[in-house]
């Protein structure tokens, strides 16, 4: 065989090979695609919300069985998680020492989650009112404010304070006490 003509067979199988693969391309199929390497994408799951016909109430998403706590999830001490004493009422000082590293923390999250509404400067001035928010955050150096309980201010962050929301969702438990930290070291200059 010539090469000349060698070379034009080489060609010709090869272009029949890309005529054939590519054939199909364009066309809708009613089948299913073949996956090659499916991994998880198709195994039996259940989705946010979704319905289930093996749980009586049908509910795919469970609630933690009546009477237990998960691992790690025992919140009994009162004064660090929500910021009262045994009797329900809220602790006049944090239940720990402050240190220079928990301010330094508390400044870096207070400048996160509380400048927007109560400013920089801690003075309620922040942004929100350039948007009008009908009720002013409030000043961490007027007096009433200064008088606040660390655990009534644990509480407004936790469960929110008349018009401003709750915070517990974005700021954990420490880093609350670090937030109080922080103000409190504003409101001693
Ligand atoms: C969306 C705006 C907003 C954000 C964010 C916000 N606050 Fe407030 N805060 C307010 C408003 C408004 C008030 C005044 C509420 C009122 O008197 O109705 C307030 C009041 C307070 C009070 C006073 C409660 C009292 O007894 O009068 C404290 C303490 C406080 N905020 C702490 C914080 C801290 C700490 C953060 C950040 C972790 C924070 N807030 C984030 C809007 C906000």
């Amino acid at each position: 065989m010539k090469k000349a003509e060698r070379l034009t067979r080489i060609v010709v199988s090869l272009g029949m090979v890309f005529i054939i693969a590519s054939c199909g391309r364009g066309n809708f199929s009613e089948k299913p695609p073949i996956h090659l390497n499916p991994n998880m994408d198709s195994q039996g799951k259940y989705k946010a919300q979704s319905e289930s016909n093996f749980f009586v109430d049908g509910a795919s998403m469970r609630t933690p069985v009546e009477g237990t706590v998960a691992r790690g999830e025992l919140r009994e001490d009162d004064a660090y998680y929500h910021g009262k004493d045994a009797a329900g009422n809220f602790i006049p000082k944090a239940p720990m020492a402050f240190t220079d590293d928990m301010v330094q923390r508390g400044k870096e999250r207070f400048n996160i989650y509380c400048v927007a509404c109560h400013g920089v400067n801690a003075d309620g001035k922040g942004k929100i009112l350039f948007y009008k928010y009908p009720i002013p955050p409030a000043d961490f150096f007027n007096e009433r404010i200064k008088n606040l309980n660390d655990g009534h201010m644990f509480n407004a962050i936790s469960e929110g304070w008349m018009n401003m929301p709750s915070l517990k969702a974005q700021v954990s438990v420490k880093d609350r006490w670090a937030i109080i930290s922080y103000i409190r070291s504003l409101q001693q200059n």
